[in-house]
């Protein structure tokens, strides 16, 4: 077995942090959370931390969310205004409370409870683009009683979403052949306020067991929560599949969903044996992820495979 680290290409300000970590003999949750707040901190990352796109009342809402594959504990926040390393707040519900999921308000009280850095994660240049669009594509009559009006339309009609729809997700096997998985996000631009893509929700954005593999899902979100894609993957390989065939039989899944929102979505899995596969699903462009593997001096940038629905 050889320690593994995949992030996708929104990873790279933090990827040799965690790879670094994991070379010292640093456990995968410490080192995924210190990589995934270097990525959440890091401003020209725009589907990430602060820098991230806002919803469609301009504000920033981040989900992020860290599991433990020995144990199946998880952390998650979603919908969290104001803070700056939403991984670190995940990371806290997963060690200090007994639930596994925050949202909102609640989950920006325990932030506040447990002293986490504040941030005005709105920048200039994600106001100013909010601001064009509000003024281009807000009736008037809207203007003048924002924000009390119906957002549903607008929302439909939300900037290219595949813009900002990405995340950064980050997946290891560590010198303790330990699996973990961590991911954070500001999920779809434009979004409807309160609107929940996959990373928070363990088991669509990511999984993780330390006996079979891990899997993390970036791109439409909607796509993952409806086809419970990391689980699934993680379960496939816990019912014999092999890595190949599990991601294989996801992506099946993912040809099975009628209506609703179907875009791009990349899928990213490693298993036990330290074999790892990246897959993007309907990407019109090539993408990259982000590879490191034990004894490796620093990760290196790979090219999914792609693959049409
Ligand atoms: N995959 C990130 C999101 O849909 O919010």
């Amino acid at each position: 077995m050889t320690q593994i680290l995949v992030t996708n290409s929104e990873g790279r300000p933090g990827v040799g942090k965690t790879a670094e970590m994991l070379a010292a003999g640093h456990g995968g949750l410490d080192a995924i959370e210190a990589g995934i707040r270097l990525v959440e901190a890091d401003t020209s990352i725009r589907t990430v931390g602060r820098g991230g796109w806002p919803n469609l009342l301009g504000e920033v809402e981040l989900d992020a969310a860290i599991i433990d594959g020995n144990t199946f504990r998880s952390g998650a926040v979603g919908a969290l205004k104001g803070y700056l390393h939403p991984i670190s707040i995940a990371r806290a519900v997963l060690e200090r409370l007994p639930h596994e999921m925050l949202v909102g308000e609640g989950a920006a009280r325990f932030a506040h409870e447990t002293g986490a850095q504040t941030a005005d994660n709105l920048i200039p240049d994600s106001e100013r683009v909010w601001r064009q669009w509000f003024e281009e594509k807000v009736s008037p009559d809207d203007q003048r009683k924002w924000p009390n009006v119906p957002l549903a339309e607008l929302c439909q009609q939300a900037i290219d979403p595949e813009k900002g729809m990405d995340t950064t997700v980050f997946l290891s096997l560590d010198g303790r052949k330990e699996i973990m998985a961590g991911v954070s996000t500001s999920g779809w631009a434009w979004k409807y306020p309160g609107r929940l893509g996959d990373s928070p929700i363990i088991g669509a954005g990511c999984f993780a067991d330390s006996e079979h593999g891990a899997a993390a899902c970036t791109g439409a979100g909607e796509m993952a929560i409806r086809a419970g894609t990391s689980r699934a993957i993680v379960l496939y390989m816990k019912m014999g599949l092999s890595l190949e065939a599990a991601v294989d039989e996801a992506i099946a899944d993912l040809r099975r969903l009628k209506g609703g929102l179907i875009q791009r979505i990349t899928l990213h899995a490693i298993d036990r044996d330290g074999r790892h596969r990246v897959v993007a699903v309907n990407a019109e462009e090539q993408l990259t992820y982000w590879l490191w593997q034990e004894g490796e001096a620093e990760p290196h940038a790979e090219p999914a495979e792609i693959i049409a629905l």
